[in-house]
């Protein structure tokens, strides 16, 4: 009997190795393949059976004879009827779950390489107006279109240019990047290949986060694998050393070039003047990973799907307190509200949501009552967030939002790489701030006055109320006189907390004792 079960890195902390290992006992031929993406039900065995595949999660070591006589009591049957599937549109995870992630055969046989052999039929400028034409947007956070920036690099002369990928995604809460490279890295080279055609690159640096083991040997192992396929357009991974601030690309190349990783001042864009001062396309994985489907299927086939501006699918992380957590690709439009309660079947503790961070430890909170926004660029924006790179990490009742703001200042001070005033110095006073404002609430006067910071923070002569303005105040200096989205974003968190939650500040709607 033939069973798939994952190795995604997640499924394996779920007990997934130990899962394949009885069934390999059992005299089963085991395919490792990635993880479909809801943790609940893994480790998730399928067996191969002729009506196709059957799965059966969560699955345990003990359960080889339950699952492959049909009577276990967690049998889900087609995965693809399971609720949290049923409504997906898995554009880029199409494979990821299904096959071997490393198996060419197995790529090509569920639509590898079509777009790329669509995309080498085509001028650079065809490929790049398919990609304008699709509407996709940077997905790493920014949302920049991604036709836009590589017309920039395809009109920029040069005697070489470069595609950088970056793969470091450092905001917590968020996985889709390990999971797409772990599950499907063939997908992102053939992206890669595609863009260097597209702009007139010959060579690509895939720029991988340290704390990724798995998805560093998986696109190593498969760069080796797909060269041919590829030729004559090469590829190497890069390894980062646990910087977040290396994610930002300007940051991100200097690495690459073997500097300590800080910011350099824009412009120039690195459009124009990036890896080694030429012209570099620098993408997150899951722009790039966007790219085959579109040469393959047409841009019209990406772009039908979507609302407003932002169009196209995007893989929603759904983290925290949450009962079914894991990946969720979706055309854009989905509510807020349909991805805690719904699709993720509110807190796992089974206490109200209290608060939802959108976009990573820089995006904003978003209480119950805000629950209506669709999922769309500038609908975040205009509520005073973002969607950033789509990870939302719920909170249930418990939660203490001036922690949770002081924790956005902490993080900005700990990760700031220290070129610009506001980031480095304003997220320690930031913290100060948020310290003093918390131990000059009414409710602070017992328990929290034991602790030292705060008993040293309320010394200073302001009222609460002139804390709390010094902290907008901050806050303000910080998004618009830092050079990056670390201190510049770090405010999102921050000011949402406050606004939201001002009874956690000690203010307006303060609860009584
Ligand atoms: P940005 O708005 O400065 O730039 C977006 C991209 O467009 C950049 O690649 C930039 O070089 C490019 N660009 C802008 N104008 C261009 C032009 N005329 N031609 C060609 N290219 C052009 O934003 P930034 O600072 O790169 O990213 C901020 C985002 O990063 C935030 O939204 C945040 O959510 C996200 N982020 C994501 C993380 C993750 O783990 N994925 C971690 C931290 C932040
Ligand atoms: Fe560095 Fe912070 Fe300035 Fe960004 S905002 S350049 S991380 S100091």
């Amino acid at each position: 009997t033939r069973v798939f079960i994952s190795k995604d890195m997640a499924s394996l902390a779920l007990g997934a190795d130990a899962v394949a290992q009885a069934f390999a006992e059992a005299g089963c031929e085991v395919v490792r393949t990635g993880s479909y993406g809801l943790f609940a039900i893994e480790p998730l065995v399928e067996v191969e059976t002729d009506e196709g595949r059957v799965a059966y999660g969560p699955v345990g070591p003990d359960d080889v004879a339950a699952v492959l006589g049909g009577s276990h009591g967690a049998r889900i049957g087609a995965i693809g009827d399971h609720p949290f599937f049923a409504r997906q549109q898995r554009f880029t995870f199409a494979r990821c779950g299904v096959t071997d992630p490393l198996s060419l055969a197995d790529y090509t046989a569920h639509g590898g390489w079509k777009g790329l052999e669509a995309a080498i039929g085509l001028s650079p400028q065809d490929v790049v107006d398919a990609v304008k034409a699709s509407g996709l947007r940077g997905r790493g956070g920014a949302g920049f279109p991604t036709g836009i920036k590589w017309q920039t690099v395809l009109d920029t002369p040069a005697d070489e240019k470069f595609i950088v990928c970056n793969a470091d995604e450092g905001d917590s809460g968020t996985f889709a990047d390990r999971m797409l490279m772990e599950g499907d890295p063939y997908c992102l080279i053939e992206g890669m290949a595609i863009a260097g055609h597209a702009v007139g690159a010959g060579h690509g640096y895939i720029y991988i986060r340290s704390e990724y083991p798995f998805a560093i040997e998986a696109m190593r192992e498969a760069i080796a694998r797909s060269a041919g396929k590829i030729a004559p357009f090469t590829l190497e991974v890069r390894v980062g050393a646990g910087a977040y601030v290396c994610g930002e690309e300007t940051a991100l190349l200097d690495s690459i070039e073997g500097k300590r990783g800080q910011v350099r001042a824009k412009p120039p864009l690195p459009a124009i003047e990036g890896l080694w001062g030429k012209p570099t396309v620098i993408n997150n994985v899951l722009s790039l990973a966007a790219v085959p489907f579109i040469l393959a299927e047409g841009a019209q086939a990406y772009a039908d799907v979507g609302f407003g501006r932002s169009r196209g699918t995007m893989p929603i992380q759904i983290a925290g307190n949450v009962r079914n957590g894991g990946l969720y690709e979706v055309g854009f439009g989905v509510t807020l509200g349909e991805l805690v309660n719904e699709i993720g079947g509110g807190t796992a503790s089974g206490r109200p949501v209290r608060a939802v961070q959108v976009g990573g430890p820089l995006g904003a909170y978003f209480p119950p009552s805000m629950f209506h926004l669709p999922f769309d660029y500038e609908a975040f924006a205009q509520a005073g967030g973002l969607i950033g790179h789509a990870g939302i990490t719920v909170f249930d009742d418990s939660v203490d939002m001036a922690h949770m703001a002081r924790f956005a200042m902490e993080f900005c001070a700990v990760e700031s790489c220290g070129k610009c005033t506001p980031c480095r110095i304003g997220s320690t006073r930031g913290v100060e701030l948020i310290d003093r404002i918390v131990a000059k609430a009414p409710r602070a006067a017992g328990a929290l006055e034991t602790m030292p910071q705060i008993r040293n923070a309320s010394r200073s002569a302001r009222s609460h109320d002139q804390e709390v303005e010094l902290l907008r105040d901050l806050c303000d200096t910080m998004k618009h006189g830092s050079l990056c989205a670390l201190g510049g974003f770090t405010p999102y968190p921050v000011l949402s907390a406050l606004d939201h939650f001002p009874e956690d500040f000690g203010g307006g709607n303060a609860l009584p004792e």
